[in-house]
């Protein structure tokens, strides 16, 4: 108990005089070394700080406010979002894969009801001539923006928001499918499917067959067989 101090050389447990509160005594001892390093340490640090935050350029509350509530934001944006894609079928293999991807992917889960091979399950067959509400890219992209929640097609997959690059990779992707042939498709629903085919479209818009659905799959749009999308067959392997 007798332990001096270094600095003063007294008695360390000396009992502080005239220093009583209600009966409690304390005694004169040095603060401990822990505590004098870390009270050292905040000294030195709000000499950094005054230097970064006040004189230094260092971002004000309000600058890091602003910035923090900008990424924000920026996260709610699907990747890419400010891209203009210009809207023309994708052929290289990149692209298709990364079609492929979104469309077997966990997030947008298109093949659960499409299948894997694309030949249909809830969904239609999307490799064969037919098609409820367009077959060609625009048709497909609006159909992958869209969605068809009533028939349970959510806008973009299940619950992936796609930016238009990648609604443009999976569209490409599904028309680099057409003419597979996947093994036991989905049957075509007559009453509400119609065959596509580009050159008949083109006809339609010409006035030689009527605009109507019906009339226009009734009619035998075109007996030729439909332009496969030549350069997305071009890539596949
Ligand atoms: C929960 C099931 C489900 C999921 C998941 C789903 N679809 Fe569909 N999809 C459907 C159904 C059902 C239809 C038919 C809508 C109708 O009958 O009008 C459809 C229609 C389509 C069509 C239009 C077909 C046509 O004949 O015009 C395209 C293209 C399509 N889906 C692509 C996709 C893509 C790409 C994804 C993933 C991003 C996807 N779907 C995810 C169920 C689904």
């Amino acid at each position: 108990m007798a332990e001096k101090d270094i600095l003063t050389g007294q008695d360390k447990d000396t009992l502080l005089k005239g220093h009583d509160a209600d009966g409690i005594l304390e005694f004169d001892n040095d603060m401990p070394m822990w505590w004098l390093i870390g009270f050292i340490f905040t000294v030195v640090f709000a000499f950094g700080y005054i230097i970064q935050y006040h004189m230094a350029d260092g971002p004000s509350s309000k600058q890091e406010y602003e910035q923090e509530v900008a990424a924000f934001n920026k996260s709610k944006e699907p990747a890419g979002a400010q891209e203009q894609v210009a809207i023309a079928v994708l052929t290289d293999s990149a692209s298709l894969e990364a079609g492929k991807t979104i469309f077997n992917g966990s997030t947008n889960t298109c093949f659960t009801c499409h299948r894997n091979d694309l030949g249909g399950m809830v969904g239609p067959n999307l490799t064969d001539e037919f098609w409820i509400h367009g077959g060609d890219l625009k048709a497909i992209m609006t159909s992958i923006k869209i969605g068809y929640p009533d028939k349970g097609m959510q806008p973009f997959g299940t619950n992936a928001r796609l930016s238009d690059r990648q609604v443009l990779q999976v569209a490409s992707f599904i028309l680099s499918m057409k003419g597979s042939n996947p093994a036991n498709p989905k049957p075509i629903d007559p009453a509400r499917e119609v065959k596509f085919v580009p050159e008949a479209e083109k006809a339609m818009a010409a006035g030689e067959k009527p605009k109507d659905e019906k009339a226009a799959k009734d009619a035998k749009v075109v007996a030729k067989k439909a332009e496969p999308v030549a350069q997305a067959k071009a890539t596949k392997k």
